[in-house]
């Protein structure tokens, strides 16, 4: 293609996403935009798939049948968010098996919360809260991204993820009102999460080589550290609320900013977490790399019964 061609192209791009309107999958884009996308989705659905393994782990020791059938849900609906992401990436072009491949031989990437173990049932309730509620954070704008398919397919996951937040929640309250032992566990699963789920946006804005272009894309709203403000403005008082003690000693309202002001995030434990030296990397990625040889059957008597469905097509 002529260069002249290529810039008529990209002034059309840029039109449409000066004035809001989706890209969609047929359309045009800079090669840069796609790869930005395949790799923000696909690590976004990889994040999905392997949240599963933390509360999945606490599945059959729910406390009773209720706690348990509102936990199954709630780990099927992640499964649920990873199938309409993986399907988003598909629609750029990547190979979804490929993408899946990244992931197991460590150079895809996904949210560093998940390599944190699940000690006690008190973390099904920080999770709830912290976790998905820092994702409502981050997703909710998201539904508003310039690709079409990435914002369409966030709308029914942040209503998901709002359920989640708030059973969450839920679990935290009815903890704090039981006996002294119960009140410990949940402030323990609070401060064993609370850093852990601030550092799920990211480095802060000036350490952030993504950002900036995301933002000029309309693929991001908001820059990390505002997202991150965002979320300890709204966590704070639902602590408070139910008598959990946030564990930042420098924590305080600031009255000029209107915002709480917070302590500094342990940086090298986040990068040391998302090199792979978390608590529980190695086995979130065995894990999920059994879960697909176990699956393998499936895959090929799905091969082979399309393989046979087009010869008799054919013939
Ligand atoms: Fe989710
Ligand atoms: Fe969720």
């Amino acid at each position: 293609m002529k260069d002249q061609d290529i810039s008529k192209l990209e002034q059309k791009f840029q039109e449409k996403i000066d004035n809001d309107i989706k890209i969609e999958p047929r359309d045009w884009m800079p090669d840069d935009y796609r790869q930005t996308l395949i790799r923000q989705i696909s690590q976004h659905a990889h994040s999905e798939v392997v949240g599963m393994l933390p509360e999945g782990n606490w599945i059959t020791r729910a406390p009773n049948l209720r706690r348990k059938a509102v936990l199954l849900a709630k780990v099927q609906d992640e499964a649920g968010h990873g199938l309409y992401l993986y399907s988003a990436v598909e629609t750029l072009g990547a190979n979804r098996e490929q993408t899946i491949d990244d992931l197991h031989s460590g150079i895809a990437k996904y949210s560093s919360i998940f390599n944190y173990p699940t000690l006690s049932w008190a973390d099904m309730g920080a999770i709830g809260w912290l976790v998905d509620g820092a994702a409502i954070m981050n997703q909710v704008p998201l539904c508003r991204c310039s690709y079409g398919p990435y914002a369409r397919a966030m709308v029914r996951i942040c209503k998901e993820e709002s359920f989640h937040q708030r059973q969450g929640f839920e679990i935290m309250t009815t903890l704090m009102k039981g006996t002294v032992q119960q009140k410990k566990m949940a402030q323990d699963a609070l401060d064993r999460f609370w850093w852990p789920s601030l550092m799920m946006f990211g480095p802060n804005d000036e350490d952030s080589k993504h950002t900036a272009k995301s933002i000029n894309w309309k693929i991001k709203r908001h820059t990390n550290d505002e997202l991150r403000q965002m979320f300890v403005d709204a966590t704070v008082p639902q602590a408070e609320l139910i008598g959990l003690k946030i564990p930042d000693k420098d924590l305080v309202w600031n009255k000029e900013r209107g915002h709480y002001d917070f302590g500094e995030i342990n940086w090298d434990e986040f990068w040391q977490v998302v090199k792979g030296n978390g608590p529980c990397n190695n086995h979130r990625i065995e894990t999920r790399k059994k879960a697909k040889e176990n699956g393998l059957w499936v895959i090929e008597a799905a091969n082979a019964y399309e393989q046979k469905r087009k010869i008799k097509k054919v013939s």
